[in-house]
């Protein structure tokens, strides 16, 4: 089965062609980064106005990266939520208008299902049952996971996402948007011991995560050690957010194994823009090692978003004999 799998509900236009659920024929992401750079964020209306100029020529251009015109397509999947509803828009409508006028199967897909599904494009994807760790800009959940479209939710953020948490430490810190990438180059040559940032850990046996009390304490660190002029140096810059990305790495690593013991599951994956970080890729991976857990990590390519790993949820609703209908709508918020 080869799907066409399309995902606009941020601010990266996506599509790609994956056969089976499994492997990757082209996967095109167009990024909005430099749109957005100078407002330190993602401008809603300039996101979609984005989507609208790139949906024809970067589904074009996986149609033809995957050597396929759009009649030797055996399905359509598209994100249908949670993002920017605007943003989602432009990919459900332009799924649905392909889906009416080839007649081809068509399904919506949930974000975040993506997400954790993204695993399944590497050589050696997990067994079910595992937990799922999903960090990204607008997520920081936990799950159980026991298979395709079962999930529990155990843990989630209560305030900030850990992805809008190094996103606003850098736009504090004027480095550039995306804060992620940023700070996690940044913090190679950072000391993470030199300043000791809050651990929030809520209550003991909580699997909820809370960032905006850290980044207050970032704010609160920068206030109280006024820039001199000519700004800091590299080398404070380097201290903060390594200490800053220390402390969200030191939560996300205890609450996600004491998810697993809990649940007394053997297999973690992690996934979402957040699980590209090198530190905490290499965290996870050595703390679950302590524990005999075993961690399993997309490709950075895979944790931020894109749409192949759309087509890796498409396939198994489409294979069961799922149909999407096409009055199917948007929705910023999509509970999984
Ligand atoms: O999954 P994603 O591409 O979009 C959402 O669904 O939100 O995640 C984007 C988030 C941004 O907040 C970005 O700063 C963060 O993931 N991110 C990173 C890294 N790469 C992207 N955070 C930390 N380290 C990274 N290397
Ligand atoms: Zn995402």
């Amino acid at each position: 089965m080869r799907i066409l799998a399309i995902e606009t509900s941020c601010d990266d236009t996506g599509a790609a062609v994956v056969l089976n659920g499994r492997k990757i024929l082209s996967n095109i992401v167009s990024s909005q980064n430099s749109i957005h750079q100078k407002y330190g964020g993602v401008v809603p209306e300039l996101a979609s106005r984005r989507h609208i100029e790139m949906i024809v020529p970067i589904v074009t251009e996986a149609l033809k990266g995957a050597n396929l015109a759009l009649k030797e397509i055996d399905g359509i999947a598209v994100t249908q939520g949670p993002g920017l509803v605007g943003s989602l828009l432009i990919g459900l409508s332009f799924a649905k208008s392909i889906a009416f006028a080839t007649g081809k199967p068509f399904v919506g897909v949930n974000h975040v299902e993506g997400h954790i599904s993204a695993i399944f494009l590497e050589k050696n994807p997990p067994r079910f049952p595992f937990i799922g760790l999903v960090v990204s800009g607008g997520h920081t959940s936990l799950f159980r996971v026991d298979g395709f479209g079962k999930y529990k939710r155990i843990g989630q953020t209560r305030d900030d996402a850990a992805g809008e948490a190094f996103d606003k430490v850098a736009k504090l810190l004027g480095l550039g948007y995306p804060g992620g990438p940023i700070i996690d180059e940044l913090s190679k040559k950072g000391n993470p011991k030199s300043i000791r940032f809050p651990r929030p850990s809520l209550s003991k046996n909580s699997l909820d995560f809370s960032f905006s009390g850290l980044k207050t304490a970032v704010v609160n660190y920068v206030k109280s050690h006024p820039e001199p002029r000519g700004g800091y140096s590299e080398e404070l810059v380097r201290d903060i957010v390594s200490s800053f990305q220390e402390a969200v790495i030191d939560v996300l690593v205890k609450k996600t194994i004491r998810a697993a013991l809990d649940q007394k599951l053997k297999r973690i994956v992690l996934s979402g823009g957040v699980a590209a970080n090198h530190h905490l890729r290499k965290r996870m991976k050595d703390t679950a090692h302590e524990e005999k857990l075993s961690v399993y990590i997309p490709s950075p390519v895979f944790c931020t978003d894109n749409a192949a790993m759309i087509g890796v949820v498409g396939y198994e609703y489409l294979k069961r004999g799922f149909r999407s209908p096409l009055s199917l709508n948007a929705f910023s918020n999509l509970p999984l």
